[in-house]
């Protein structure tokens, strides 16, 4: 609709399906609610839950969600197969807004090498998979895979042909961030020209940052027409990332004079919403990223500073506050009662049903009587201490001793979920590697250390240490995190995080994603 001239944009989020794909970022159901919620919040218009066949666990998060977050359209990932359809309709059909989003490659290295299908088969295949979701679900989009290096021509003839089939958003990805701004607003500009029916379906754009261009392609993108943007918060995502929601929004919001378009994003809810994301993932924002890193709003120097207190506009294109972003950092402290803990939980973004509020605010007591000052960043290591155990992993730390003598050792001890506690010893190169050691026998797997990172989670003397790790095992990258005033428990509960991550995925059998030619036809 346009309002002022200026004509609504639909953000369509995938921060829980493409971010979720980055190698590492992978949250356990509790984080993906509570970053479901964090989104609805913001105002997105369409949420991308996950890929339903993809694993028993992303179609329990799928329908979990579905069925417990109203408001925004979810939509659910599927190839344009019949199990796949079937499936992902299956986890969504509880939601009361719903979107199927079926995809097919249509490039040529994708047609020959991937798929090993003719053009004609494709067209055939994508019109069959948009004809099937269109028999369960009004709203379907339709992705055509690698399109930004797909022939325009023929891009144009299957964006024609899934539009008479139903489609009513059609989706070009550039799928491995090769796009120039200019040549992908012309391919745009192309099928608005030349696709006839289009103004039946919303031009969609999905942009990958493999050369860092992805917010200035979805920007070209927009200008020559297309009216949905997706994209994730702080552009997590495959290899580089996609396309960064704060930045695109912001860029929409700040340069509306110029490019006369909005969005329905509460923006004051973005950096809450970037926090969240960042500690279900893992993957700290770096400092100088736009909108929501530690910096974008610090001014140093001096000429600037000046400039600054003169009138703020002089170096200032955003207020912080209208990203959420505030100067002070509310304190709590062992005065503090549940309820203002449960107001400042909500303004960093995080909804607590009752149960579990105790449970937080019995361990903000814990911590409030340890620590003189409880800091946001502590509350967030709360949040993540509550989530670890909603993800009822197998493992839980009981007891640990660390000595850094000649050789480092370590003493450990675990309570298995089926009841056995177990306790083991081992030695290693320092107390933390003697930990992991320790862990690693208990368990019975063996990881390898790929990263292991310290850093501090609050400010003060009495700062919690927040623990990154990173391994690697049977070809894939987990990561887990722990916090605790004592960086050696805070490293024993990372490991285990991994640990247990390793072997709730053994469990689950995966349907194997590589064979998609053998999707099965409809
Ligand atoms: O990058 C891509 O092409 C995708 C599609 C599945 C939309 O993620
Ligand atoms: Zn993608």
């Amino acid at each position: 609709m346009t309002i002022d001239g200026h004509d609504r944009v639909t953000i369509f989020d995938t921060t829980l399906r493409d971010g979720e794909q980055a190698p590492g970022a992978s949250m356990n159901l509790a984080q993906k609610l509570q970053v479901a919620r964090a989104l609805r919040d913001l105002g997105v218009d369409v949420i991308e839950l996950g890929f339903p066949i993809a694993s028993p666990g992303d179609f329990e998060s799928v329908q979990t969600i579905a069925r417990q977050v109203e408001g925004p359209v979810m939509a659910g990932l599927a190839r344009c197969g019949k199990e796949d359809i079937d499936r992902a309709w299956e986890a969504l059909r509880d939601a009361a807004r719903k979107r199927l989003h079926v995809f097919l490659a249509t490039s040529p290295i994708h047609r020959e090498h991937k798929l090993k299908m003719t053009r004609a088969q494709i067209l055939e295949r994508a019109v069959a998979g948009v004809s099937r979701a269109r028999g369960y679900c009004d709203d379907v989009e339709f992705s055509a895979e690698d399109a930004a290096r797909t022939e325009v021509d023929y891009l144009a003839e299957v964006v024609e042909r899934v539009i008479e089939a139903g489609a009513t958003t059609v989706n070009i990805p550039d799928t491995v961030g090769y796009a120039m701004p200019a040549q992908f607003a012309a391919t745009i500009a192309h099928l608005k020209r030349n696709v006839r029916g289009i103004d039946k379906a919303v031009i969609s754009v999905h942009c990958h940052n493999d050369l860092g261009l992805a917010v200035a392609n979805s920007l070209a993108a927009l200008q020559a027409g297309a009216r949905q943007v997706e994209c994730t918060i702080n552009g997590i995502g495959e290899r580089a990332g996609n396309c960064s929601l704060e930045e695109v929004v912001m860029a929409i919001r700040t340069r509306a004079d110029y490019l006369r378009l909005r969005t329905g994003i509460e923006t004051k809810h973005l950096y809450a919403t970037s926090r969240v994301v960042a500690n279900a993932t893992g993957f700290h924002v770096q400092r100088n990223k736009a909108i929501v890193g530690q910096n974008a709003f610090a001014h140093e120097s001096g000429i600037h500073q000046h400039g600054m207190m003169s009138h703020a506009e002089t170096y200032e294109i955003m207020r912080p506050e209208d990203v959420g972003i505030h100067a002070t950092n509310l304190v709590l402290g062992k005065h503090s009662g549940r309820h203002l803990l449960q107001r400042r939980l909500g303004e960093l973004g995080y909804h607590l049903d009752s149960a579990d509020l105790d449970r937080v605010f019995e361990q903000f007591k814990v911590l409030a009587d340890k620590k003189k000052e409880v800091y946001d960043g502590d509350l967030e290591a709360l949040m993540l201490g509550l989530f670890q155990d909603a993800a009822h992993g197998a493992w839980h730390l009981v007891s640990l001793s660390a000595a850094s003598g000649t050789p480092p050792s370590a003493a450990v001890c675990l309570e298995h979920r089926d009841g056995r506690r177990l306790t083991d010893a081992a030695t290693g190169n320092g107390p933390i590697d003697a930990v992991f050691n320790a862990i690693e026998r208990i368990t019975g797997i063996n990881a390898k250390l790929s990263d292991y990172q310290v850093s501090s989670a609050t400010a003060g003397e009495d700062a919690q240490g927040e623990v990154l790790v990173e391994v690697e095992h049977a070809g894939k990258r987990y990561r887990g995190r722990g916090v605790s005033t004592d960086i050696i428990e805070g490293s024993a509960y990372a490991y285990l995080e991994v640990l247990n991550r390793i072997a709730t995925r053994r469990l689950l059998t995966v349907v194997p994603m590589e064979a998609e030619a053998l999707c099965g036809a409809i």
